[in-house]
C-alpha cells in the first residue's frame, strides 16, 4: 500500500455524522380521529428492494409518533427546492398546536392506497404501510412497505424518465440545507467506454468573416 503522509485525520467521538442525507416531509393522520399532520424527517432511507421497504426514525415524543404508531401508515413526500422553507418550518413546530398544511401553504391531496394525504406540491409521494417498529433508543425506526408511488407529471421527460433534478434536489448535512448541483454521470459511468469524440470544426475569424477549418 503506498504510504501517504499528506492526509491528516482527527479522531471524533462517535455520533450521527453520516451526511449528506435526504430530508423529507412525512404526512400522516387524516384518519382514525387524527387530523392530517406533517413532520420533517432527515433519518430516512431505502432499506430493501424486494419487497420495496423504506425506514423513517421518529422520536416517541413527536406528535406524529402516536399518529404513525396507531394508524400504521404514512407518506414520504420528497420535496424540491420550492418547498425548502416549508420543510424547515414543519420541523420546528408541532402538529399539537399548528395545522401544518395550512401554515406551510401546502395542499393535502388523496393518496392512492393509504388514508393519510400526500403533499401535492412535492414531486414524489411514496405511500407506506408500517411493517415493523423497532424501538432503538432515542428513536423508533418504522420499517414500512411502499404500497404506491405518485410522481408529478411535469417532471417526467419524453422518454418516461423521472427528472427529479428539474425541480431542484434538496439535501441536509450537519444542520444545514443544500441544493444539490451538477450531475456527474449515470450509474456505472466509471466503467463505461468513452464514446469517440467528434470534434467540432475550428472556426477562425478573419476581418468579420468566419472561416470553417477542418478539425
Ligand atoms: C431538518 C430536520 C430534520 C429532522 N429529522 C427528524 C427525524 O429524522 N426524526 C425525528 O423524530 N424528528 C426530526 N426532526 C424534528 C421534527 O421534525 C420536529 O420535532 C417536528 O416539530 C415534529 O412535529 P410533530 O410534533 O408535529 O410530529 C427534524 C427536524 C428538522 C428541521
Amino acid at each position: 500500500m503506498p504510504k501517504r503522509t499528506d492526509i491528516k485525520k482527527q479522531s471524533w467521538k462517535p455520533g450521527n455524522i453520516l451526511s449528506p442525507v435526504p430530508v423529507v416531509l412525512v404526512s400522516c393522520g387524516g384518519t382514525r380521529g387524527w387530523k392530517p399532520n406533517l413532520i420533517t424527517i432527515a433519518w430516512t432511507g431505502n432499506v430493501c428492494s424486494d419487497p420495496p421497504l423504506l425506514s423513517i426514525s421518529v422520536r416517541p415524543e413527536r406528535y406524529s409518533y402516536d399518529i404513525i404508531e396507531t394508524t400504521r401508515e404514512f407518506v414520504v413526500n420528497v420535496p424540491s427546492l420550492g418547498q425548502a422553507k416549508a420543510v424547515d418550518w414543519c420541523g420546528v413546530v408541532s402538529g399539537r398546536s399548528e395545522d401544518k398544511f395550512a401554515g406551510a401553504g401546502l395542499t393535502p391531496a388523496a393518496a392512492l392506497k393509504v388514508q393519510c394525504p400526500i403533499v401535492l406540491e412535492c414531486p414524489l409521494n411514496i405511500e407506506c404501510r408500517v411493517r415493523e417498529s423497532l424501538k432503538l433508543g432515542s428513536h423508533t425506526m418504522f420499517v414500512a412497505e411502499v404500497v404506491a408511488v405518485q410522481v408529478s407529471s411535469a417532471l417526467i421527460d419524453a422518454s418516461g424518465r423521472l427528472v427529479l433534478e428539474k425541480g431542484g434536489l434538496l439535501a441536509f448535512a450537519h444542520g444545514q440545507y443544500f441544493a444539490l448541483g451538477r450531475c456527474l454521470g449515470r450509474f456505472g459511468f466509471s466503467v463505461q467506454k468513452s464514446k469517440k469524440r467528434t470534434r467540432p470544426p475550428i472556426r477562425v475569424k478573419t476581418a468579420g468573416r468566419v472561416l470553417k477549418k477542418k478539425s
